[in-house]
């Protein structure tokens, strides 16, 4: 069984195959975010237009490196969302346009449930399992009972998690995206120099914040500018890593809390379950990593983590889910509508012939 997959809900346009015995057999990606950087952030007309440019060719490629022709694909996947419409819509078409002329099934993936599965391409971790999601767009713990098959424990009530990665850089000066330079810059830093708060820590729910430690970060910018105006700020580099890496650990701590109390339930829930899951651009974070593996550690579970590359969005993550969807019966009409909204507890289980997804 060989799926292709395609990805372009944010600034990457991507292309991949994968078949069922969990082997890679091409990939291909165009990313726009040089274009994006001056803008501090994702510009969904830039990347809509850029999608347009570079969708056919990643396509291409992906097949030229597999070595495959269309008509050896058994189904064609493509983000359907959540994500940035203008995008959403060119994957779609494209798949849904290859699907038509080859006569094979069109399958709509849900762009989250491509991060959220696409570590069992690497592993053996199995259903259910207790799944942090963090990316630009999203902060969600979750439990993965099977395909299509999720409980969410707690998501945030703000800023996603690399929302704020990206909202702090750009306070500091550092680019976009902020993640990976506030990863880099935290490692020279001393978290504990400033004092930063943990929002919702005591909440009593595994609900998440980061807007008020957002907040917190700038409050701190200001006192360096004579006139309280961020952009006027003068600080050392010590400063900036200071302040890196007192945010970092901060947001791993509100992470790692409630994933702690997630844990209690899951394995109260799942005694014989056994993986503990990171997925989404910040699962890049090495400091999250290993804040995670620690944690796993200490209640007996197994941690796993995509590989870096296949944290930040990708082709192959839609691909493989759309191979596991593919594997149980699941696929689309032709008339499926792109959702720029689409949580993931809105999937339905993935029982064969159910359909799975509520258009
Ligand atoms: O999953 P992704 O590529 O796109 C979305 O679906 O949102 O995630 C992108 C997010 C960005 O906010 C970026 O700053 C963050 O992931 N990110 C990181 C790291 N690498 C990427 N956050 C923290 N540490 C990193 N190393
Ligand atoms: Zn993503």
């Amino acid at each position: 069984m060989i799926v292709l997959g395609i990805e372009s809900s944010c600034d990457e346009t991507a292309a991949a195959i994968v078949n069922d015995k969990k082997q890679i057999l091409g990939q291909s990606l165009a990313t726009s975010l040089e274009e994006h950087k001056i803008y501090g952030g994702v510009v969904p007309e830039i990347a809509a237009r850029c999608h347009l440019d570079h969708i056919d060719e990643v396509i291409e490629d992906a097949l030229k490196k597999a070595n495959l022709r269309p008509q050896d694909i058994d189904a064609v996947a493509a983000t359907s969302g959540p994500g940035l419409i203008g995008g959403v819509v060119i994957g779609v078409m494209a798949a849904k346009a290859l699907a038509l002329a080859l006569n094979k099934p069109f399958i709509a993936v849900n762009h989250l449930e491509g991060h959220a599965l696409v570590t069992r391409l690497g592993s053996d971790v199995e259903y259910p399992y207790l799944l942090l999601l963090v990316s630009g767009g999203h902060c969600q713990i979750l439990i993965v009972k099977g395909v299509g098959d999720y409980t969410r424990l707690g998501t945030t009530i703000d800023d996603a998690a690399g929302e704020a990665f990206d909202k702090v850089s750009k306070m500091l000066g550092l680019g976009y995206p902020g993640g990976p330079i506030i990863e880099k810059m935290a490692e020279l830093g001393d978290a504990s120099r400033f004092v930063l708060p943990r929002p919702l820590y005591n909440s009593g729910d595994l609900n998440l914040s980061f807007s008020g430690l957002k907040t917190a970060v700038r409050k701190i910018i200001e006192s360096y500018a004579e006139d309280g105006n961020i952009e006027h700020a003068i600080m050392r580099k010590r400063d900036i890593a200071d302040i890196c890496a007192g945010f970092q650990t901060a947001v791993a701590d509100c992470l790692l809390h409630k994933l702690e109390k997630a844990v209690v339930l899951f394995k109260a829930e799942y005694p014989d379950a056994k993986d503990l899951v990171v997925a989404g651009g910040v699962a890049a974070n090495n400091y999250l990593r290993g804040r995670m593996q620690e944690l796993a550690e200490k209640s007996g579970l197994e941690f796993s983590a995509p590989p870096l590359k296949f944290c930040t969005d990708n082709g192959v993550m839609i691909a493989w889910a759309g191979l596991e969807r593919l594997q149980k019966g699941l696929t689309d009409n032709l008339d499926f509508k792109p959702r720029p909204r689409w949580p993931l507890d809105e999937l339905a289980p993935a029982a064969p012939g159910a359909g799975g997804v509520k258009a």
